[in-house]
């Protein structure tokens, strides 16, 4: 289809009408007006700096390191992230964090501040209310698609409602979340107590159906998911196995919870019927990463860039702290989070509709009438 399309366009030439006729069919790339993001530090891009007691900030050196500005923004790595990319390659900005845009008045009167997104992620979020959220360090998901809400709410009021309706019905959501509810149940005797892993991750699976709805009864429709990746596989958690090995058990947990993912949201689609998605499959992504790094550039898997101790993932990425000097051969920039090398490649494979994505690549799922 995408083929097809470009060889009408090309084609042609000074055929004026089928020159408009071939960019209504080949809406492709022009379809996604905005990109709202949820999720936590694998994107937040400066939320939990607007947050007062907040610890989980990437406001000291050396992150943002090989950001254009070379100066540490609230994202929790070297240069850009997922949400930068994603947003880059459906031809948007990248989505500026929620409390930036309402804490600044004289931003906040600027009727067009939402048009093409928003970024409400925030480092240390779960799907559940963990620890985090009690001590107000992040927003939690709920909070999140609350303020997705007020945004709604904004852009009836700029569109009006029909007009709000079709623009977010066409926009992408970008959902990475999860993480943290793993790392809170790994954390948790009482947890694990309470809930085998099984019964966990399902109440993960359906606390994010809840959210889904709700954005649904908002006319969201199109979603892209970040499967978890092999958390076990982390330096901080390797660190956690004395042969310097990924950690089987939170492997075993994160994959335990995408396909407690892939069938809620398959249950979903029947329910809802109008909504299209796309499953990144990080997991295999990253092993992949793993088992075979000179494919992807890489020439150090396990230890982090920047940190000191063994693996780098001792001592956290602090002033104090050592980092490599090419980023771009590394996987981890600090014990958990991905380098910007890292971060290009998950977006590069979301689009491409290669075999880790499910049932389709983001480039489709744009292209997708709403
Ligand atoms: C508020 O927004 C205006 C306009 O975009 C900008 O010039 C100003 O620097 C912002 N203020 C703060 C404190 O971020
Ligand atoms: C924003 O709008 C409010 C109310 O409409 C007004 O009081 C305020 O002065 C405006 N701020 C700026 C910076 O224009
Ligand atoms: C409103 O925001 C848009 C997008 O950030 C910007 O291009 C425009 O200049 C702003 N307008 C005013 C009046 O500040
Ligand atoms: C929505 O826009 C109006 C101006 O039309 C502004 O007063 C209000 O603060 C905005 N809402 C949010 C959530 O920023
Ligand atoms: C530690 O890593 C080894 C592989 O090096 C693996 O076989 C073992 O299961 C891991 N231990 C734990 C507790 O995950
Ligand atoms: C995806 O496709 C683009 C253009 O078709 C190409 O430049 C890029 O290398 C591909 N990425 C991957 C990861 O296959």
């Amino acid at each position: 289809m995408k083929m097809g399309c470009s060889w009408v366009c090309a084609t042609s030439g000074f055929w004026v009408v089928l020159l408009v006729l071939s960019r209504l069919s080949c809406s492709e790339g022009q379809v996604v007006p905005a990109l709202f993001v949820l999720g936590d530090s694998i994107v937040d891009v400066g939320n939990n700096n607007y947050l007062a007691l907040s610890v989980a900030k990437a406001v000291l050196p050396y992150y943002g390191l090989d950001f254009p500005t070379k100066k540490p923004n609230g994202r929790f790595t070297n240069g850009k992230n997922s949400a930068d990319f994603m947003a880059e390659k459906l031809g948007l900005p990248s989505p500026p964090p929620y409390l930036a845009l309402i804490s600044n008045s004289s931003e906040r009167n600027n009727s067009s501040l939402f048009l093409t997104g928003v970024s409400f992620a925030s480092g240390g979020a779960g799907i559940f209310d963990g620890n985090d959220e009690k001590f107000e360090q992040s927003i939690p998901l709920k909070d999140q698609v609350g303020a997705f809400v007020a945004v709604h709410d904004n852009l009836t009021q700029h569109m009006g409602s029909p007009g709000a309706q079709q623009h977010v019905a066409k926009s992408l959501f970008l959902f990475v979340i999860g993480n943290n509810d793993l790392f809170d149940y790994s954390k948790s005797s009482d947890l694990q107590k309470q809930y085998t892993p099984q019964q966990y991750v399902d109440r993960m699976a359906s606390s994010l159906k809840d959210q889904l709805k709700r954005l649904h009864s908002y006319d969201a429709r199109k979603f892209v998911f970040a499967g978890l990746p092999p958390i076990g596989c982390t330096p901080a958690r390797r660190n956690w196995n004395e042969t310097g090995g990924c950690r089987e058990d939170q492997n075993s947990w994160a994959r335990m919870y995408n396909e407690a993912l892939l069938a809620m949201l398959n249950g979903l689609k029947s329910e809802l019927n109008d909504i299209s998605y796309s499953y990144l499959d990080l997991y295999n992504i990253v092993q992949e990463f793993i088992q075979n790094p000179s494919a992807y550039g890489f020439t150090e898997v396990k230890a982090a860039c920047c940190g000191l101790g063994n693996l780098r993932a001792v001592v956290p990425c602090l002033p104090i702290s050592e980092y490599c000097p090419n980023r771009r051969d590394h996987l981890f920039w600090d014990s958990v989070h991905p380098t910007e090398a890292t971060h290009r490649i998950f977006i590069d494979k979301a689009f491409n509709g290669s075999q880790y994505t499910y049932p389709m690549g983001v480039h489709q799922l744009a292209a997708v009438e709403t």
